[in-house]
């Protein structure tokens, strides 16, 4: 059997708080100096996984214990050291390949530096994140009723390495795309590799100019803070937030009843999976890049499958191709940490036809 591990951190002190109890009574900044200063842990050990070929694999939760914050303003080569000693603790625990959550798959170069650092293979999933991001995305065009052969499509953090391959495979689908970011020479870039698709192509360093003419957002900014806020959003519009934490701000499920926010990347995995770790999500189901290491595992191939800041086309169509094979797929849409069931999406588009 092949057996992976997947290196999780808190994104936000809050999540340290949920796990011991004493920091809800603390200063934020002194929890998080004190996890700092704590090494790897194991979190959990993950059993029950059974593709319908028969195979199976199981695995561990191991914690890397810097927040968001700590990983963007903190020194790079710190956050690189506590990545490598998870991922060393994972090797020790006897994986095969490791998988590295949110930030911990951003610094060192898109899991580089980790994969030279240790003996067993690593992924950041984020072939699989692009693949179900883009799923969902369609999928939830199609229940707003939104053509996308006729829609306007904006990717904001387009020069990331999610944001690229999915402006690459929505550039396939619309006849006008938004590329939206920080940096003009990335955006120009992306759009030059996009030139020669039919598809109008834009770039923009106003998510506040550009979004609101979008009929599809798909997000995936590593900004520690929101970027989308609700006066951005057109009436009908389908937002796909891949970013931990959230691109999308909490005051859009308040205040925008006429807009459908989908979590980008909750998959279902097939058998009886058993995390024995909450992380928020339903029995059963995980995040995408979670679900990678998961489906290398059970294909038992143990290699470095997306690494680096320039994903590839091939490798998204591959994993997803591996994921069907192995009984992974879209665990149904879910919007600020909820199910969302067929009424509330005809409330929708009720509450969007009258805008
Ligand atoms: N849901 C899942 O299963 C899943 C899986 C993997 C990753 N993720 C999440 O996906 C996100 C992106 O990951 P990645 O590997 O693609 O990261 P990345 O390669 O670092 O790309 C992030 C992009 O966001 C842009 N950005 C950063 N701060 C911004 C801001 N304040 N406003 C606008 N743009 C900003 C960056 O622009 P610059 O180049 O100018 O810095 C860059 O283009 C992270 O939040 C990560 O946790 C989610």
């Amino acid at each position: 059997m092949t057996r992976f591990a997947f290196i999780l951190h808190p994104i936000k002190v809050a999540d340290i708080a949920r796990k011991f109890g004493i920091a809800r009574y603390l200063p934020h900044r002194l929890i998080e100096a004190a996890c700092a200063r704590m090494p790897a842990r194991l979190i959990s050990e993950i059993s029950g996984i059974e593709s319908p070929t028969g195979a199976t694999t199981e695995g561990w939760f191991v914690g890397c214990t810097l927040t968001t914050r700590q990983f963007i303003e903190g020194n790079e080569e710190r956050s690189v050291a506590k990545v490598i000693e998870a991922a060393k603790m994972a090797q020790d625990l006897g994986a095969d390949i490791v998988g590295l959550g949110a930030f911990t798959a951003v610094v060192g170069d898109g899991g580089r530096r980790v994969a030279d650092a240790v003996d067993i293979a690593v992924t950041t999933g984020n072939s699989y994140t692009v693949a179900t991001a883009i799923e969902g995305t369609l999928k939830a065009a199609e229940v707003m009723e939104i053509n996308p052969g006729e829609a306007t499509a904006a990717v904001v953090g387009a020069t990331g390495s999610i944001g690229r391959i999915c402006a690459h495979l929505l550039a396939d689908r619309v006849p006008r795309i938004i590329l939206i970011g920080r940096s003009r020479d990335g955006l120009d870039e992306l759009a030059e590799e996009l030139a020669d698709r039919d598809t109008e192509v834009e770039v923009s360093l106003s998510p506040e100019e550009s979004i609101p003419q979008a009929d599809l957002v798909v997000t995936v900014t590593s900004a520690l803070d929101t970027v989308i806020e609700p006066e951005m959003l057109r009436p009908g519009a389908v937002v796909c937030d891949v970013a931990r934490p959230r691109d999308v701000s909490v005051r859009v499920a308040h205040e925008r009843d006429d807009v459908l926010v989908i979590e980008g990347g909750a998959v279902a995995i097939p058998g009886d999976v058993d995390f024995h770790f909450d992380f928020g999500f339903p029995p059963g189901t995980a995040y995408a890049c979670m679900a990678e290491t998961m489906i290398l595992a059970l294909e038992g191939r143990a290699e470095d499958f997306s690494l680096g800041k320039r994903l590839s086309i091939e490798r998204v169509r591959e994993i997803a191709d591996l994921g069907v094979k192995h009984g992974f797929g879209l665990a149904g849409f879910r919007s600020f940490e909820r199910a969302v069931d067929d009424e509330t999406i005809k409330r929708i588009k009720r509450n969007a036809a009258a805008r």
